[in-house]
Formats: structure tokens, sequence, C-alpha cells
């Protein structure tokens, strides 16, 4: 499995069967650094909710690729206006696509979206547990902390993903709690220092991670696991 960091709360994973992005928030993100090789034959987009600093590029290289758009019910309603590969799915729901299983994991945050200039609700947001042939990733999408996430140490985690920013999700001292409610191998932070209100010293949280757990990835930064 191939981790991309492309900042903020975008990623991408790459196997012999998945190219998928997370939350492809690229445009109009000052924290965004990628090759323009990664955004090129992508087979998935995950989006965990509607806000404009997940949803980002979503439509746009969706269409150029012709990949799927994995999102809750209600934000595929509103993208079907524009584009039809799109398979919805919702809170608590797990499918079972060619490259491995996707279960929509709650999160404690909005989802509303900007569709044609019109603030339009967005349904829940969720996080993802992506569980592909080479890994298990949980991207927890924009959180606050949750008890639920204890239900997430059954399913042998290799990377949890989760925002330390604050202000808008959990930040570093909740995610460290996160942390042992969720028992992933490795933790890797996202959504923090993109903008004023989420500034964080990413690497005290690391140090703040039992040894070897925490991995700081730079956008841009590319990590292979195997295992
Ligand atoms: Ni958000
Ligand atoms: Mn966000």
């Amino acid at each position: 499995m191939i981790l991309r960091y492309l900042g903020h709360s975008a990623f991408l994973l790459e196997d012999k069967y998945i190219k998928g992005l997370i939350d492809p928030f690229l445009t109009g993100n000052p924290m965004a650094s990628f090759e323009e090789s990664w955004i090129q034959e992508i087979t998935h987009i995950f989006v965990t909710h509607g806000h404009g600093d997940h949803l980002g590029d979503t439509l746009s290289l969706a269409k150029k690729n012709n990949a799927l758009i994995i999102c809750n019910f209600e934000i595929g309603q509103l993208l079907q206006s524009e584009y039809s590969n799109i398979h919805t799915m919702h809170i608590g729901g797990s499918f079972e696509f060619s490259f491995g299983a996707v279960k929509m994991i709650p999160a404690l945050h909005g989802s509303s979206l900007f569709f044609n200039e019109t603030l339009m609700p967005g349904g829940s947001p969720c996080g993802f547990l992506i569980r592909t042939k080479t890994a298990t990733i949980y991207h927890a999408g924009d959180t606050g902390l949750s008890l639920e996430m204890q239900l997430l140490q059954e399913e042998s985690i290799d990377f949890a993903l989760l925002p330390i920013g604050g202000n808008y999700t959990m930040d570093s001292k909740d995610a460290l709690r996160a942390f042992h409610f969720i028992k992933p191998r490795k933790v890797i932070p996202m959504h923090y220092n993109t903008f004023p209100l989420i500034q964080c010293n990413a690497q005290n949280f690391i140090n703040s991670l039992p040894s070897e757990v925490g991995i700081l990835l730079s956008p841009g930064e590319t990590l292979s696991w195997s295992r």
C-alpha cells in the first residue's frame, strides 16, 4: 500500500486494486502539495462530508477520471445532477467493492455544502473504514472525540488518520484519547495548520503517542506499507 498525503485532510491510497483519493481539497488549499501523476487515473473518490475543504475538487477530478464517488446519500443526490458515477452509503453501512470493504463510521460534525451557490444540507458527516487487500485505514473526516471510536479497536486498523487542529474538530489532546480508543498500529495527523484557526504543533502530538506509532507526513510526502 502506498499512502500519499496531499495536505489538509486529502490522502491518496494506492495498491494494485485502487487509486483512491479521500477528501481531495486541492484548489484553494494553501497546504496542497502533490505531483500531477498522483491525481491521474483515479478510480475512487471518498467524501467524508460536504464542507468545501473536503468535497474540494471531487466533481472535477471524478469527471476527468470517471472515478466512482463514494459519499453519503444526501451529497450523492446533489452531485447526481452533474455526475452519475456515484455510490451512496450511510452511517454504519458497509459495502464490498472490487478493491475491498468500506464502512461508513459516524463523525460528530456538520455537512452542509454550497451547491449552485445555495447552502444545502449534506446529510450526516462520516469517517471511512477502508479495508483494502493491503491495509486497513480509518480516515476520521472532521469529528470531535466520541465514545463510538472504541468500537474501532476490534477492526485491527493499520492507519488512523486523525484531525488534530481543534476549533472545528478534535485537538491534539483529544486525538491522543482517540488513539487510545481505536488502538491502531499507526497514527497520521491531519487537518491542522491550513488555516489560522487550526494551528497546532503536530510534532508535539507525535511525541505524545507511544514511540513508533505517530507518523508525521508533510504535504507531498509518501509512505509505503506492507504487513
Ligand atoms: Ni468540516
Ligand atoms: Mn474541515
